[in-house]
């Protein structure tokens, strides 16, 4: 596995891929790896001639006050967990790299970036949108791999790539979760042992949203009252959302379907914990009318 730290290096590699006929696939992470982007690495590499994992701190996703200086980083342990995994190119570039001196043009998500998680962090998926569309000019794959904890980001990114004519295809993945049901993040290394004890309650949060579904419930008032009912068995959690909305467009409903993403966003300590599921009984590969994933 080769490290590649600047822009240019990391387009050289991909074109002379590209000459040989070779498909790339990207995975781009923030680094303290887990097996969560594990799971991402491994479809890259059953589905690409070549993948790249992307690890970059973006400082433009974050906020004020927010957790830049302190998220977790730990380039040694991550450079051979990939390698175990068959990566061909780790792409570490610095700050400065991506964003040179006289750095000034963003994509903006106005939309969909403003709701959820959007609405508490100002800026955020304008941050994230600019980053990935830079590391996927600079990889240039045929894949790029996203994991659904992060719904509302797969769902912007797609839009992008198809509002801009990106020539990458889009991949959501399924969440990876630890045994009790926790969405498996870096930030959960933020978690105490006392915290981490009661995270799950998210989780059971939104499967007790989901049963409410099964059961025949329709109102979403009442599948996000679920959420926060449960949550507020435990005081050490403080929501920030639980929201109903389309998975096609992330606009708010008002009754709840098999297409409803219901995301939620809480603190714990000094975590924020988000996570989400949607109502869909054969999750994300059912196929809607004409053979295309219905959302
Ligand atoms: O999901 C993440 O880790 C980040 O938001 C991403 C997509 C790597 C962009 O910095």
């Amino acid at each position: 596995m080769e490290i590649v730290t600047s822009v240019r290096d990391m387009k050289a590699r991909s074109r002379a891929w590209r000459k040989q006929g070779l498909s790339v696939g990207l995975v781009p992470t923030m680094g303290f790896l887990h097996p969560g982007h594990g799971s991402l690495v491994e479809r890259s590499v059953l589905e690409n001639s070549r993948t790249v994992v992307s690890i970059f701190v973006n400082p433009t996703q974050f906020g004020p006050g927010e957790d830049l200086e302190s998220y977790p980083r730990d380039r040694d342990r991550d450079a051979a967990y990939m390698k175990s995994l068959c990566a061909n190119v780790l792409f570490m570039p610095e700050p400065g790299e991506m964003y040179p001196p006289g750095f000034a043009t963003y994509v903006e998500a106005p939309e969909l970036g403003l709701r959820l998680c959007g609405a508490s962090r100002p800026g955020h998926f304008r941050g994230v949108c600019t980053v990935v569309l830079k590391l996927l000019n600079a990889a240039s794959p045929d894949r790029a791999y996203f994991g659904l904890k992060d719904a509302q980001q797969f769902f912007i990114l797609r839009r992008m790539a198809r509002d801009l004519d990106l020539d990458t295809s889009m991949v959501p993945c399924e969440t990876v979760r630890e045994e009790d049901g926790l969405a498996m993040s870096s930030r959960n290394s933020y978690l105490t042992p006392e915290e981490r004890a009661v995270a799950p309650l998210l989780r059971k949060g939104l499967l007790a949203a989901e049963a409410y579904f099964r059961d025949g419930g329709r109102e979403a008032l009442k599948a996000c009252a679920v959420v926060s009912e449960t949550l507020a068995a435990e005081p050490r959690f403080s929501l920030d959302y639980a929201e109903a909305v389309a998975a096609c467009d992330l606009r708010p409903v008002s009754r709840v379907s098999s297409e409803t993403l219901l995301a939620c966003a809480a603190r714990l300590g000094r975590a924020r914990l988000i996570d989400n599921i949607i109502f869909d009984p054969s999750g994300p590969s059912r196929k809607g009318r004409g053979g295309r994933p219905c959302w």
